[in-house]
């Protein structure tokens, strides 16, 4: 099985970045953890903070991959050629968001995403990846 994980902008600063909201974990100590948690499969990772790189990985995985768990940052909020690339692929996409978003500014309780993905998970810290890791193995 062969996962990839996508962050998009500004989530190469987790644990550095707004901490009281993203927690004190940088995201190669939490990789670390999960990989080794799911030792069974293979846990790719793409950072990005550009949307059109972010495409570009999309188009390169997304006819071959199990499944995509991404969390599109601000991109969620914004991006229709994001929610344009998952709707062309054949992956599965997952959603993830590591803040309650719902709890958070209006502007962050939209998704240009959602409605291309699998499904939505937000709000558990970074535990959000792995549930969406879970839901994938699961079919
Ligand atoms: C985020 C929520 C977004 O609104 C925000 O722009 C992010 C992170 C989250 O993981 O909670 O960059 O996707």
């Amino acid at each position: 099985m062969n996962i990839q994980i996508i962050n998009g902008p500004n989530l190469n600063l987790l644990g550095i970045r707004e901490k009281s909201i993203y927690g004190n974990t940088n995201f190669d100590t939490y990789l670390d953890e999960l990989r080794k948690h799911y030792a069974n499969i293979t846990i790719n990772y793409y950072q990005s903070n550009v949307e059109g790189e972010i495409i570009n990985k999309l188009h390169e995985i997304g006819f071959s991959f199990d499944g995509i768990v991404m969390n599109a940052g601000a991109y969620t909020h914004t991006s229709i050629a994001i929610a344009d690339a998952i709707a062309a692929i054949n992956t599965p996409v997952i959603e993830v968001h590591i803040s309650n978003v719902y709890k958070r500014e209006e502007f962050r309780h939209s998704s240009m995403l959602a409605a291309s993905c699998k499904g939505v998970i937000a709000g558990f810290g970074m535990d959000s990846y792995r549930l969406a890791v879970e839901n994938l193995l699961n079919g």
